[in-house]
């Protein structure tokens, strides 16, 4: 097996698929601590980001120990080509960091979004990815670009919670430690689970929009409390409008055509403790908006990770300016607005 050299501590670089040959890598048992850390550091304490004098991991490189088996494996977040990604599950996926533009806008030629702003950048140099170019820290919060990598949200060694997701009192790097708790939601299966559909999604049922106030706090309030200047809840049940306009929202082509209990949007999701991966159900009253209700957790071939493109009037104009991969349109009709219609009877454009 190849060994790369990083920052003094010897790691080992998988070249193997994963899947099932790396069942249990989570699971802290003897003998798996050694598929990341290296059992031949002589470097001791001197080497890692913390002290302990255990054989510790190089700072950014860490995800492209995480990258050698979730590439294009085990969930898949990071495929090998930005036009034909891998199926998306739910997070999205890295590889849309890569893109030279990502503005489908109709100034999109003369004023490139990069790929920078597709979402989360962590530093993964034998994959091509690198800090974020323009943001310095998360926007409305202080937790900072250059420290972010798979293991500021994912905790590697596993835990209980949804993803391994990070949790109170756990690191968050050098911004602090986690404050609120992580979310819950139950995920496809991470190797058999196959591709998101409206039948085959994430079941998010509670806790996101805090969870990710751990590094956004400012976004809890409103959006538009900081850099952003987009007005809109972050959190919080849905009203009875919104609640009328989903269940009965079935595309532009049939607007007021939909029923409960076919109604779930995979695209524009909610929380819902009564969600369940094969649910289509509508929101009820107690059915909450979140962050990720627009946006992917890692990055889409949108600006700001957005689940479907903010800039487009239509969304059969993804990708037609820009050239990147154009997000799937869920309703397939070429007339078709942007998804604030799921939620909004006039668009509230
Ligand atoms: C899937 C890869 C992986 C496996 C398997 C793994 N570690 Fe780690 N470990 C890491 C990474 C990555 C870090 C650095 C954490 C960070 O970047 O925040 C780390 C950090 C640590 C630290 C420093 C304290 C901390 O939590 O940050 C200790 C101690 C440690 N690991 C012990 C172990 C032991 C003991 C085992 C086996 C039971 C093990 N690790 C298995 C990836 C792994
Ligand atoms: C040697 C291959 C390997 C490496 C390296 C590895 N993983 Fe995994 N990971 C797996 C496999 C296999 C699973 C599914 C089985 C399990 O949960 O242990 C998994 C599961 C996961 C899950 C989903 C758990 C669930 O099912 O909900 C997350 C999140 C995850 N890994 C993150 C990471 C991160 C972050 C790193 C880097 C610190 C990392 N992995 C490194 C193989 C790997
Ligand atoms: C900013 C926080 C954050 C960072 C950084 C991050 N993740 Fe995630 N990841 C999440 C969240 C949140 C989810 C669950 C998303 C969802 O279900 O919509 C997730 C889901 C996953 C999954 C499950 C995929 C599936 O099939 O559903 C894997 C595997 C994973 N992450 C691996 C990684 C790896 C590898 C990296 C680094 C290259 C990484 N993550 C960086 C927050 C993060
Ligand atoms: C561990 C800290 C951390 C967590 C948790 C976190 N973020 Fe971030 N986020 C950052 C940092 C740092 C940046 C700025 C650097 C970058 O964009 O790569 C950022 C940037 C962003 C951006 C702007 C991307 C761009 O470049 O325009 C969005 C959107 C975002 N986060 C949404 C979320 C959502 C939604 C969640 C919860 C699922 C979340 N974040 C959780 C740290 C975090
Ligand atoms: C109703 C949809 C919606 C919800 C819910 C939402 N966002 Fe956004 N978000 C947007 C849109 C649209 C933009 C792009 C417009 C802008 O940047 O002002 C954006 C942009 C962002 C940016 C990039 C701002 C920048 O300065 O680059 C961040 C960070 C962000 N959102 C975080 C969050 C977090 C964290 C939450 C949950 C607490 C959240 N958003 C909830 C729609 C939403
Ligand atoms: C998942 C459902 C959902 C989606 C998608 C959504 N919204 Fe909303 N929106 C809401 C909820 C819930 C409220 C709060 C309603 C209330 O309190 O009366 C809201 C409120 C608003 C408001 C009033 C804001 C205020 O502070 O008073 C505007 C304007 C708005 N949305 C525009 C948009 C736009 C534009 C988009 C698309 C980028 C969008 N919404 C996407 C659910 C959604």
């Amino acid at each position: 097996m190849p060994k790369a050299v990083l920052s003094g501590v010897v790691v080992m670089v998988l070249t193997a698929p994963c899947g099932a040959v790396w069942a249990g890598v989570h699971d802290g048992g003897v003998g798996s601590c050694n598929i990341c850390h290296s059992m031949h550091s002589s470097s001791g304490s001197g080497s890692g980001q913390s002290g302990g004098g255990r054989a510790l991991l190089a700072g950014g490189p860490a995800s492209d120990i995480c990258l050698s088996c979730h590439a294009t494996d085990s969930g898949s977040v990071m495929s090998a080509d930005m036009l034909a990604p891998d199926a998306e599950r739910g997070p999205g996926n890295f590889v849309f960091l890569l893109e030279d533009n990502l503005n489908d806008g109709p100034d999109g030629i003369s004023n490139p979004i990069t790929g920078d702003a597709a979402g989360h950048n962590v530093r993964a140099p034998s994959h091509g990815l690198a800090t974020d170019g323009t943001l310095i820290h998360s926007p409305g919060g202080n937790y900072p670009a250059s420290q972010l990598k798979c293991t500021s949200c994912h905790d590697p060694h596993g835990n209980a919670n949804y993803r391994f997701l990070r949790g109170p009192g756990t690191r968050m790097g050098s911004g602090g430690n986690f404050g609120y708790p992580a979310p819950v939601a139950v995920g496809l299966d991470i190797e058999f689970g196959g591709a998101e559909s409206n039948a085959n999604h994430v079941a998010y049922q509670s806790g996101m929009s805090l969870w990710c106030a751990n590094c956004h706090p400012d976004y809890l309030n409103d959006h538009n409390d900081n850099s952003s200047s987009f007005e809109h809840p972050t959190e919080g049940t849905f009203d009875s409008e919104q609640i009328l306009q989903y269940n009965l929202y079935n595309g532009t082509m049939d607007p007021a055509g939909g029923l409960y209990a076919t109604a779930y949007l995979a695209d524009v999701p909610f929380e819902d403790a009564a969600n369940q991966i094969g649910s289509l159900n509508g929101p009820t009253a107690t059915s909450q908006l979140m962050c990720l209700s627009c946006h992917r957790a890692h990055a889409s071939s949108a600006p700001a990770s957005g689940r479907w493109d903010f800039n487009v009037s239509k969304l059969v104009d993804d990708g037609a300016v820009s050239g990147s991969h154009a997000i799937a349109n869920p309703y397939l009709d070429p007339g078709q607005d942007p998804l604030c219609w799921k939620c909004h009877i006039d668009g509230e454009q």
